[in-house]
């Protein structure tokens, strides 16, 4: 069992979330725990309606891994592609507020999580660390300033590589990118661009039961 330590009230809001994002995944049995579209077909606004009432978070480990990153990188901005109920990103304000600087941008299409998520941000005391952008993040995601010291990405996957596209060129050299369910056969081609050397990354893909399937980039 992976224990958080950001601290009251931020660890007993987010340690809430996943309870009921691990009854919610116990209810449902064996499987994906993914929408039956999943993230391959249909609008992404459909899809995102589809899944308004599931949690989908990333792994507890993977969470204190994006923490520990962002500590380590203090980046002044970081993005998060796909909020869902905000879990990622109560991982991301720990990190940005223990860090002392730092501002998150995170994206959402479904208005049933982003009322959710902004009530659990209020209640965990990091309102203020993070904007919410509501609606398709290949719009709400364009204007926001560089540069970009992290990115998480973990909407639909068949997005992965538009969205990475859309903040290229404000991502800073020696940024970070985290992207979740690497093993997800809509990633194939996002680890294909990231993993060509032409494109301006280096990185690698983690694997573990704690974990869950990840790739890891650096901007150089
Ligand atoms: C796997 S969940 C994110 C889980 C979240 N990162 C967490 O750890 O709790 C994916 C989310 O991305 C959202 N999403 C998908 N495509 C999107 C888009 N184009 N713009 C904004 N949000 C999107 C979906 O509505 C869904 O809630």
């Amino acid at each position: 069992m992976t224990t958080f330590a950001y601290g009251e009230p931020l660890t007993e809001v987010l340690t809430g979330l996943y309870r009921r994002a691990a009854d919610q995944r116990s209810r449902r049995g064996p499987g994906p725990g993914r929408p039956s579209r999943g993230a391959d077909g249909g609008d992404a606004r459909e899809r995102a309606v589809a899944a308004q009432d599931m949690y989908m978070p990333i792994s507890p480990s993977t969470g204190v891994l994006a923490y520990s990153l962002v500590r380590a990188a203090r980046p002044t901005t970081v993005v998060e592609f796909g909020m869902s109920y905000g879990i990622s990103t109560l991982h991301l304000a720990a990190a940005v507020r223990d860090n002392g600087i730092g501002a998150i941008h995170t994206s959402e299409l479904s208005d049933k999580k982003i009322a959710a998520a902004s009530a659990s941000f209020a209640e965990a005391g990091v309102a203020d660390l993070i904007t919410v952008h509501d609606g398709d993040a290949l719009e709400t995601l364009a204007a926001i300033e560089g540069p970009i010291g992290f990115l998480l990405l973990d909407g639909w996957k068949d997005l992965y590589v538009p969205v990475l596209r859309l903040l290229e060129d404000r991502l800073v050299p020696g940024s970070l990118i985290l992207a979740d369910n690497a093993d997800h056969a809509g990633t194939a081609p996002y680890l294909e661009y990231v993993r060509d050397a032409r494109n301006g990354y280096t990185g690698v893909y983690l694997d573990s039961d704690r974990i869950g399937a990840i790739e890891l980039s650096c901007r150089i």
